[in-house]
């Protein structure tokens, strides 16, 4: 291998590093090993060191936290490569993995360590535990360059390494769908394995209590369980929800420290209060008690304003505090709609009194009042960015930015640390891509090379406002994923994105290097059972519709959103391999044909499950409704699965809450004398607060309202009128069917939905053009 000249571990080496930028010293030709994310500094050096089942760990400092180092990456390898290691019981420090932590180690910055492989051995030094941890991490990867089991080669290199900043999070949303214990420690596990050390929990909100309260045990008897829309049919349990007791939360809190890993819990007020509200309402304004909520989005259910409220809220926040050691508690603040304060005549008393003029004011008042109290037990308020509403915010609160980055922005020039979360860029409920078989979650798709491609720092901020950005952090939240197979699906691969741009000097960031060496990180997360998503290199497989219906021939088109690896196909159905014919250009083919194709890393693994398109008649004039783009007018689209608390991955429906129609495309309609619509229907559980009057509400002639096909535009000619069944009988998925009338040449529909708006949502499973009824 053309490596580096060779340099020993000797002052030399020290100073030449110490010379260099930040960046990876590596010979022109030679690929860096297959890290995520990438080190501060790594050189390679000439031959390498065999690690085998005889070469031992050793740890040359004894304390717990290395041990527990040693421990991590013995099983961590030993699950993942089948090759055992094991802790020494002598000093050998040659030909061994030896494990120091040591106040002198070269790298100095928080969490930094150094690395070296030598063909004397491998040596992990750090200043501190989180360092010595990460180098264990690093050499984990090192042992796993590929999917092989045994023994490993490790090239000989020199790596100094340390993060670019300090918070490294993932918000996960245990409130809208709880995950169990072990689902949340395999996450935490993943974090850590990427150096992510902040797992941010969200834990109340208006579907869900999940914290147990021992002072308020209502909190998770009536908080943390929700009556699903339409419970006990079609795939809806009776009741959903659950909850973490405290010795739980204990157990996850120090599994996570145990991996350097802290957990910031979130607590969401003075909004996102119903299911606190539902347990307990005086805390709430009204004295009313509403349910636990089954519905997304902004509910109107805020918190008192009271004493009784404040002194419930610091009994909860006290045993929080017992069970996070966390320097932050997240208070939320987000999308606290004020209504509810409007119109109590208690809470406009005590704004009088308190000689507040604005409720934005008060939700500043509120929050100020909540840091104060966390101040006093040693601990930092951080919330969203609606937190630097009113004037009344600790100067040391901490903003999170999710309304973009103008937040961070304001919160940075006022001197507040910030940390970067935006919508839609770093959240992760939005889908990594739109091809017909991608899980529900919201549009646009924010795809794997737009998270690479954040930058966390604003060019507006100099470099002392700069300082202010601790870190970034993505946020999963799970209203539209119900289970662990969706979160997976949602967070990975993005989050090795993240993690590189998050730690990484932002100088190395280099995208189509990642993609190299973002196999061999599938490989591990395959290994470790990690469901990631296979948008960004799913093959889409494109042909003119209308080309192949006039002519019986298409030309196909293959390309995936990377460009990464090689994509490789079959014309007789059977599955694409590596051996099948790869594809360089677009091809010909006769209907009826089906292709089925494939992408493929450069060690032949493969990067995508294969995906099918058949071309023939019936197919090209059969669309999913999820295929359908949007009536102009509102942009806003979910892709929902079937029912709300439902477990299944598929089918998935693309939905807008505000306007429930959309446009088969421009098509060849000679021949064409009917339609058929696999439609369904969904509930109508989205509380969109004041932009309910956004809702398109449309006349209908029959009592549920009628699915209308117009011609071309949506103010086209009404082509067919398929009435609804009545919602209350019946399954809820149905089909409709009507004549077209005969029409040449090409020629779009427009499909609305008129139901009225107080019942359920409709929306498109399939929509196919028949010669018949
Ligand atoms: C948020 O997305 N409501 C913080």
């Amino acid at each position: 291998m053309n490596r580096l000249a060779s340099l020993s571990r000797c002052a030399c080496l020290l100073l030449a590093l110490a010379l260099l930028p930040a960046h990876v010293a590596r010979a022109r030709d030679t690929a860096p090993p297959s890290l995520i994310p990438l080190p501060a500094q790594l050189t390679l050096q000439h031959g390498g060191f065999t690690v085998d089942v005889h070469t031992p760990v050793v740890l040359a400092s004894h304390d717990a936290a290395t041990k527990q180092t040693a421990d991590y990456l013995i099983d961590l390898v030993a699950r993942t490569r089948g090759l055992h290691l094991r802790l020494a019981d002598d000093d050998k420090t040659t030909h061994a993995i030896v494990l120091q932590r040591d106040p002198l180690a070269p790298v100095a910055q928080a969490e930094g360590y150094a690395l070296d492989v030598t063909p004397e051995g491998i040596r992990i030094t750090a200043r501190d535990d989180a360092g010595l941890f990460h180098g264990a991490i690093t050499l984990y990867q090192l042992l796993t360059p590929d999917a092989k089991q045994g023994a490993v080669e490790v090239p000989a290199l020199s790596i100094r390494d340390w993060p670019r900043f300090a918070w490294r999070g993932l918000m996960l949303d245990s409130a809208r769908h709880f995950q169990s214990v072990a689902e949340v420690e395999k996450l935490i596990d993943q974090m850590a394995q990427l150096k992510l050390d902040v797992l941010h929990w969200h834990l109340t909100d208006d579907q869900g209590w999940r914290i147990e309260i021992k002072r308020y045990p209502e909190l998770t008897k009536i908080g943390a369980w929700r009556t699903p829309p339409d419970a006990g049919h079609d795939g809806e349990p009776q009741r959903y929800g659950g909850f973490y007791t405290q010795a739980q939360i204990r157990a996850v809190v120090a599994y996570a420290a145990a991996r350097h890993v802290t957990i910031v819990p979130e607590l969401d007020m003075p909004g996102h209060a119903q299911a606190a509200v539902a347990s307990y309402p005086q805390v709430g304004v009204t004295g009313q008690r509403p349910k636990v909520s089954i519905d997304s989005g902004v509910n109107p259910w805020l918190y008192n304003v009271d004493d009784d409220t404040f002194v419930f809220i610091d009994h909860v926040l006290d045993e929080v505090m017992a069970l996070f050691p966390s320097k932050y508690i997240h208070v939320g603040g987000d999308e606290a709609i004020k209504d509810q304060w409007q119109a109590s005549p208690a809470v406009q008393a005590k704004m009088h009194a308190l000689g507040i003029t604005s409720e934005d004011a008060l939700q500043g008042w509120f929050i100020g009042r909540i840091g104060q109290y966390l101040d006093q037990h040693g601990r930092k308020l951080i919330g969203w960015d609606e937190i630097l509403e009113g004037d009344n915010l600790p100067a040391d609160a901490t903003v999170m930015s999710w309304r973009g980055i103008d937040g961070a922005i304001k919160a940075a020039l006022l001197g507040h640390d910030v940390v970067m979360s935006p919508a839609p860029d770093l959240y992760f409920d939005h889908v990594q891509g739109d091809l017909a078989d991608e899980y529900s979650g919201r549009l646009g798709v924010e795809s794997l090379q737009d998270v690479y491609g954040f930058r966390a720092v604003p060019d507006v901020l100099n470099a002392t406002q700069a300082k202010h950005v601790l870190g970034m952090q993505a946020n999963v939240w799970t209203e539209h994923l119900p289970t662990m197979a969706h979160v997976e699906h949602a967070v990975f691969p993005r989050l090795d994105a993240l993690a590189e741009v998050a730690w990484s000097p932002a100088a190395t960031n280099d995208w189509p290097g990642f993609l190299a060496r973002l196999p061999a990180q599938l490989a591990r997360q395959r290994a470790q059972h990690v469901a990631y998503a296979d948008s960004a290199f799913a093959v889409d497989i494109q042909a003119d519709r209308n080309v192949a219906l006039a002519t019986g021939k298409a030309t196909v088109t293959l390309s995936d959103q990377t460009g990464f690896g090689s994509i490789h196909y079959t014309l007789d159905g059977s599955t694409p391999t590596p051996a099948s014919p790869r594809y360089d250009a677009p091809f010909n083919v006769s209907l009826p044909a089906t292709v089925r194709a494939a992408s493929f890393a450069a060690d032949g693994s493969a990067l995508s499950a294969p995906r099918e398109r058949v071309l023939d008649r019936a197919a090209l004039l059969s669309l999913p409704g999820t295929a359908l783009a949007n009536c102009p007018g509102s942009d806003f689209r979910l892709r929902v699965q079937p029912m709300p608390d439902a477990t299944s991955t598929q089918p998935v429906y693309a939905v807008n809450v505000f306007d429930t129609c959309q446009l088969f495309p421009p098509t060849l309609m000679d021949g064409v004398a009917a339609i058929h619509v696999d439609a369904v229907r969904l509930p109508r559980n989205f509380q969109l607060a004041h932009e309910q009057k956004l809702v398109v509400s449309r006349p209908h002639g029959t009592p549920f309202g009628e699915l209308v096909v117009h011609a071309d535009r949506c103010d086209g000619a009404v082509l067919a009128s398929m009435p609804l069944p009545d919602p209350a009988r019946g399954p809820r998925r149905f089909k409709l069917d009507a004549k077209l009338p005969a029409q040449s040449g090409e020629h779009g529909l427009c499909l609305v939905y008129t139901a009225p708006i107080a019942g359920p949502l409709y929306a498109l499973g399939r929509v196919s053009l028949e010669a018949g009824p």
